[in-house]
């Protein structure tokens, strides 16, 4: 049987710590995955299904997911093709949907793959692993929007019940 491929954009490890959950719900042994820097020869029609998620970093997904996209976009329509975005905005109630996320809506309009299925999850806070300017600039946000500001500490957001949810609906399809 083909397997499911789960490629994965992230710099700071969470979108990769998501793919590893949603491959545990699916079942590793039919899952690979990897990441999306290391996906420019994969061949799509080696696999069942496909999962994309990718990270937010100042207001963006990477660039690597758009070239990804328009290489692989025949097959990416032709296939049963899912996607995932993380960021910190869907801590937020409301914020965790496809219509009720900025980045999502902004997605779906520069992207010319329209994924089956889209999930959104809050990701991770973990002010001691950033560089000087990244800590001030996301705690600059972080008071602006009513989050955590102490820069001591590390708070993960995700809603694990969300992704297994997630997870589950695209093994049915
Ligand atoms: C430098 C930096 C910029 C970020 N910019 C945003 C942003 O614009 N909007 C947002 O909602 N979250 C933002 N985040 C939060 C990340 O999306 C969140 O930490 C996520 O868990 C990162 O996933 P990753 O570890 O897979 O890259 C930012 C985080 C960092 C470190």
């Amino acid at each position: 049987m083909k397997k499911y491929l789960i490629l994965y954009s992230t710099t700071d490890g969470q979108t990769h710590k998501i793919a590893n959950h949603i491959a545990n719900q699916i079942g590793v042994e039919n899952c690979q995955l990897l990441n999306l820097i290391e996906a420019d020869d994969v061949d799509l029609t080696q696999y069942e299904k496909v999962i994309i998620g990718a990270s937010i970093r100042y207001g963006h997904f990477n660039k690597k997911l758009y070239s990804f996209i328009n290489k692989n976009e025949q097959q990416l329509q032709a296939m049963e093709s899912f996607f995932y975005g993380v960021n910190l905005t869907a801590r937020k109630e409301g914020k965790d949907t496809p219509k009720g996320s900025s980045y999502i809506q902004k997605f779906l309009v520069k992207s010319t793959w329209q994924p089956k299925l889209i999930g959104v999850f809050a990701g991770a806070l973990y002010y001691p692993r950033y560089r000087w300017l990244d800590r001030v600039m996301i705690r600059l946000i972080m008071t602006m929007t009513g989050g955590e500001t102490d820069t001591s500490k590390e708070v993960e957001y995700t809603n694990w019940e969300k992704v297994t949810e997630f997870a589950l609906q695209i093994k049915q399809k």
